[in-house]
């Protein structure tokens, strides 16, 4: 794990785009997932961005969807698909025949697990999957305590992911089951990538530094991934002394 502490979001966004970019020149139809959430927002911008200025070309690539929260209509905002959408997909003109997302009011939730597991196997591998941490630790909806081996599947939130998620919609939500991609996939990408700001995330951020690999916080398995890098910011990685 290669880990570059930056001095705040903004630097952090720049560097993590930078790397992607980097990956999206020597595999521009490579099969990508980004994760929803705060965290990316800027490096996705400045993902957009160079794909305006012609540096990389994003209606080349592939993509899957990382995680939604089921039982959410796909154009509710705080859905992740919406997030994409409005983020990444529609600012670059994405072709839909390039995106593969969870359908989480399906009322047969393993094929949609299925699915994705089929769609990664046909591409061969994730070329790349860009991370945020869950205060918890999760990693997608993988919440504290899941089975490494998993691959897509439907999962019961932890209460730090049902309270936290409140933060992405307009009014009280029920959060009660997410539908995500497994650790296993993850850590079958040929890069992985974690990003990082602000104290909340300091616990995760020093359990990953510490070294230690424990399913009770899932992101520290970035630790045996073969090619896997963390950026953060210096709040994140800042020492909290009231960390247990
Ligand atoms: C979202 C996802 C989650 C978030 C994590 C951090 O698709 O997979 O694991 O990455 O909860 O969320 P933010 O960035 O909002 O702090």
């Amino acid at each position: 794990m290669k880990v570059n502490i930056l001095k705040d979001y903004e630097e952090m966004s720049l560097a993590t785009s930078q790397l992607i970019i980097e990956v999206m020149k020597e595999n521009p139809d490579g099969l990508y997932c980004f994760a929803g959430g705060d965290t990316p927002v800027k490096t996705l911008q400045l993902l957009v961005e160079a794909h305006q200025k012609k540096i990389i070309d994003l209606t080349k690539a592939y993509y899957i969807e990382l995680d939604e929260w089921v039982g959410l209509k796909q154009d509710n905002t705080g859905s992740c698909l919406s997030y994409l959408n409005r983020n990444l997909f529609a600012p670059a003109a994405v072709p839909q025949s390039h995106i593969h997302h969870f359908d989480s009011l399906s009322s047969h939730l393993d094929e949609e697990c299925q699915k994705a597991n089929e769609y990664i196997e046909k591409h061969g591998s994730l070329t790349l999957v860009l991370l945020g941490i869950g205060e918890n630790g999760h990693l997608g909806f993988n919440e504290p305590g899941v089975d490494f081996d998993n691959k897509a599947h439907v999962i019961s939130l932890s209460s730090t992911t049902q309270s936290v998620g409140q933060k992405y919609f307009q009014e009280e939500m029920v959060l009660k089951e997410g539908i995500t991609l497994g650790i296993r996939q993850l850590m079958e990408s040929e890069v992985m990538v974690v990003i990082a700001n602000g104290v909340k995330k300091q616990n995760a951020v020093r359990k990953i530094l510490q070294g230690e690999v424990t399913h009770m916080c899932p992101v520290t398995i970035i630790n045996e991934h073969k090619n896997s890098y963390l950026f953060i910011d210096e709040l994140a990685g800042g020492q909290n002394e009231n960390f247990n």
